[in-house]
């Protein structure tokens, strides 16, 4: 089973990985620190989904039925075992003579962010990223709103109550044409839904600190809704967003 030093650090050769300690240093994104690791019973997508280094695979942050019926394991097994690690593997082969852009993938987008010549390593930088970030975005049981504290508060200032966030994050969620993702962001304390697209995160656009996130691509949710993008979003905030990683991004 894996520590949580192995979902943070996952490259001994170089010291990096997708959830690199530079990058947590340098950002107010939580991430998996606190998540539990991966059930056992996920091994076999895992297992077929290692990319080599530099970079890797971070473990799923839950077992791949603890999303269903709200995201299948046959969803998981292809967006996580293969797409997600497909990310990895080519960011891998697209960061050799491009180390000094830095050494995680937060890092590497960042840099490479509005580069035409470095369009292939961001995308799959930025990719490699997003994925991770919305793992920990989901969680068993999860959804409805933080009704209490800090976070609570600015939910409530930005769209007065529950049904207002669901509808603004449900418009912005399926307005994107095309590829994309979903955010909420946060922009000194205060709080909005903004959408970007294909590999694109707010992190590098300057729209704001990512908070949650949901992957529009139709890859996310084909399998599962398919052209039912708005059910899948539903999904996603009744049941599966994870507040307790919002709350640490939260800062
Ligand atoms: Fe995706």
């Amino acid at each position: 089973m894996p520590t949580r030093r192995d979902l943070l650090v996952g490259a001994p050769a170089l010291g990096v990985a997708v959830l690199g300690a530079a990058s947590l240093a340098n950002s107010a994104i939580a991430f998996a620190a606190d998540t539990k690791p991966a059930d056992t019973k996920t091994s076999e997508a895992k297992a077929a989904a290692a990319p080599t280094g530099p970079f890797t695979l971070a473990a799923l942050p839950f077992a791949d039925t603890d999303l269903v019926p709200y995201i299948s394991q046959n969803t998981l097994s292809f967006h996580y075992g293969k797409h997600h690690a497909k990310y990895v593997s080519k960011l891998n082969e697209l960061y050799v003579g491009n180390e000094a852009m830095g050494t995680t993938p937060e890092a590497v987008a960042k840099a490479a962010y509005g580069d035409k010549d470095h369009t292939p390593l961001y995308n799959n930088a930025a990719q490699a990223w997003n994925h991770t970030f919305l793992w920990n975005s989901m969680k068993k049981n999860g959804g409805g709103m933080p009704t209490t504290g800090k976070l609570a508060d600015a939910l409530k200032a930005a769209f007065t109550d529950a049904d207002g966030f669901k509808k603004a994050f449900r418009d912005t969620a399926t307005s994107q044409f095309g590829s994309g993702w979903a955010w909420l962001v946060n922009n000194a304390g205060k709080l909005s839904c903004v959408k970007t697209a294909n590999a694109d995160s707010p992190l590098w656009t300057g729209a704001g600190t990512p908070i949650l996130t949901l992957d529009v691509w139709e890859h996310a949710y084909y399998l599962d809704y398919q052209d039912k993008r708005s059910d899948y979003v539903n999904a996603f905030l009744d049941h599966l967003a994870n507040w307790d990683f919002a709350e640490k991004n939260f800062v």
